[in-house]
């Protein structure tokens, strides 16, 4: 919609018509598939139209700003056999897929909890807090590597800057088994910080996704109990340091290995990793979680149909697995 911007696209790619109204794209007959990029809010009446229009759809994260707006977006496009793929950039990413891959093959042993913090000073978001335009790519990393949906979340935060709009949040996941998850994010810190901490009963990763190279860290570190002991005094911890290795990842743009996967999706007629069901698991959790903010960070679990806000005293923050709906 910004002149400026359509004609410094079209002066790096001549080839390309550029448009100022959306809908001439939408319209178009000789146009198959749409990605939107657009800010937030947008996301769901573009889509339905695309989708409307017989478009094959990518959705920037997070996919809309409610999951009633996702399932109407997951329905149009079931009912019309079109791809609706949501952009969850990083479970396209290498060293991502590397720690999967390490997780699955065992090597951490029980993961007991992940730690992600995503901060530095803006860019500041008006349609969204920090913890919808900043932790989607935590959550997306952090289900795909437990492979499972929470069963509560709590959130707390603040807005500093822009009245009504968090600039700083601290969001818990809590996962059946006693596993958990910490996702920090702010857009008010000094220091550029992206990083993740896995930690498992046997090995632990750091993923430091600001190293050129050296992107994921695996320390062969960990902590046992005597498995039995008779007085205090043979009560030992054992602590485990082991070396730490880098494993070898070879780079590639996610973003470029995603759009071909979208295209791949579209010829073969498959579903996208990264669907409209995706976006609509992501999309629940930062609903429950603006919730939770607005109860001061009180615990929201999931049931199988909606969440439902529970107000679990701290010390009885024990979730039964079967209280989970994803
Ligand atoms: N996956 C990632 O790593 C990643 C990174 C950055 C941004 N994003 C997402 O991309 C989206 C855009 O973010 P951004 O930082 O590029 O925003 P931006 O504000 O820089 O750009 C948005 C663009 O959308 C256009 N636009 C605004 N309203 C529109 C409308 N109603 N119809 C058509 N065009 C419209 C604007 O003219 C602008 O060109 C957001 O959903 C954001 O969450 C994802």
């Amino acid at each position: 919609m910004d002149i400026a911007r359509v004609k410094h696209v079209c002066g790096l790619y001549p080839d390309l018509e550029g448009v100022t109204a959306p809908q001439r794209l939408i319209a178009a007959g000789d146009v198959d598939a749409i990605v939107i990029a657009t800010p937030v809010k947008s996301h769901y009446p573009l889509a339905k139209a695309s989708l409307l229009a017989g478009k094959h759809t990518f959705v920037e994260k997070p996919m809309a700003t409610s999951s009633e707006e996702c399932e109407e977006l997951i329905d149009i496009a079931e009912r019309n056999g079109l791809v609706l793929a949501v952009d969850h950039t990083f479970l396209y990413s290498a060293p991502v897929r590397k720690i999967v891959e390490i997780v699955q093959a065992g090597d951490l042993g029980e993961i007991r909890y992940i730690n992600s913090r995503r901060l530095n000073l803006g860019l500041f978001q008006k349609d969204v807090n920090v913890a919808w335009d900043l932790a989607p790519h935590d959550i997306s990393i952090i289900l795909h590597i437990l492979g499972e949906f929470p069963v509560a979340i709590n959130c707390q935060g603040n807005a500093h800057v822009t009245p009504q709009v968090e600039d700083v949040t601290n969001m818990s996941l809590f996962f059946p088994h006693k596993r958990f998850a910490t996702i920090q994010s702010s857009w008010l810190e000094p220091r550029k910080i992206r990083d993740m901490t896995i930690v498992g009963s046997r090995r632990m990763i750091v993923y430091d996704d600001l190293q050129t190279h050296e992107k994921i860290r695996i320390y062969d570190v960990r902590v046992d109990r005597p498995p039995h002991y008779d007085t205090f005094a043979e009560f030992q911890y054992s602590y485990h340091y082991g070396d730490s290795y880098i494993p070898h990842i070879q780079q590639e743009e996610p973003l470029k290995m995603e759009c071909q996967h979208f295209i791949d999706c579209i010829g073969q007629g498959t579903a996208p990793e990264t669907d409209g069901r995706q976006g609509l698991e992501l999309v629940r959790i930062l609903e429950a979680a603006s919730r939770s903010l607005k109860a001061n960070g009180a615990p929201v679990t999931f049931s199988k149909s909606r969440d439902v806000m529970s107000f679990a005293e701290p010390e009885a923050r024990e979730f039964a697995p079967e209280a989970v709906s994803a």
